[in-house]
């Protein structure tokens, strides 16, 4: 699952990447994934040892975001679709304000809901209301400038007990600093939080990549088209993975290289 959003972040053009998880899951992370370099990208790692919310990531990584603008996403949120790469790159982009997403679904109570205005300006971010007052949730991918760092120092725990991002994205629309796209249906946004989430998400990924004969989110795919890794690197990694079907995937990538 980690490769999706790792992959999500490539295509914004994003490079350097600190993974936050708990001190449990920290050490599978870093054998699964290492340093990064066989992507062209930096990966480094902090611990979350707390349930404490998202917000708390800018916390935990200031020092590693030291003053430059930051791109968050969610380690269960998938995204796929034409045009993504665009939407994200120009987001990423920004230096001043934020950038959030928003996407209409059927069960906007299980996210965080924000309500437009009669001419679609944004009014309002509620976390996970009873009576959420649009059908559109925030999605887990969020780009902010360095002020982020303090906003997220002034957010007091919600009654769940976190420091919820969506108080952070309020601080940001209240001082008329937001930016919020929506997604459109053409774009597919799944997470994969609950068994029947992943399950769906992993049938369609399956349904897409059969068709196709393409793969999903090969970081090894994306790293050499973005030039971020050479020929003879994506062989390396192809060589590593011995006979199995990715392994081959990433072989015939390099034909006619
Ligand atoms: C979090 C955010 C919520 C957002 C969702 C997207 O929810 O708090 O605003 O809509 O991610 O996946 P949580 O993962 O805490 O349930």
């Amino acid at each position: 699952m980690i490769f999706y959003p790792l992959s999500t972040l490539m295509l914004a053009g994003i490079r350097q990447v600190l993974l936050i998880t708990t001190p449990w899951d920290m050490p599978i992370f870093r054998k699964l994934l290492s340093d990064g370099s066989q992507w062209g990208i930096s990966l480094e790692y902090a611990e979350q040892p707390e349930p404490n919310g998202l917000a708390e990531a800018f916390i935990i990584g200031a020092d590693f975001i030291e003053g430059d603008p930051v791109g968050l996403i969610l380690g269960d949120n998938l995204f796929y679709g034409n045009g993504l790469s665009e939407t994200l790159r120009k987001a990423a982009s920004t230096t001043e304000g934020a950038t959030i997403f928003a996407y209409s679904v059927r069960e906007p109570q299980r996210y965080g809901v924000i309500q437009f205005d009669s001419v679609g300006r944004p009014v309002a971010i509620e976390e996970k209301p009873t009576e959420p007052k649009s059908e559109y949730a925030i999605v887990g991918l969020y780009f902010y400038d360095s002020d982020v760092c303090n906003v997220a120092r002034q957010i007091i725990p919600s009654t769940r007990g976190e420091l919820e991002i969506t108080d952070v994205n309020n601080h940001y629309l209240r001082a008329g600093r937001l930016k919020v796209e929506k997604l459109g249906r053409g774009i597919a946004w799944m997470d994969t939080g609950t068994h029947e989430a992943l399950l769906q998400a992993s049938n369609f990924i399956e349904a897409i990549e059969t068709r196709q004969g393409l793969k999903i989110a090969c970081l090894e795919e994306i790293a050499l088209r973005l030039g971020y890794i050479d020929v003879p690197q994506v062989m390396a990694q192809a060589r590593k993975l011995g006979g199995t079907e990715y392994g081959r995937y990433l072989m015939n990538l390099t034909k006619g290289l």
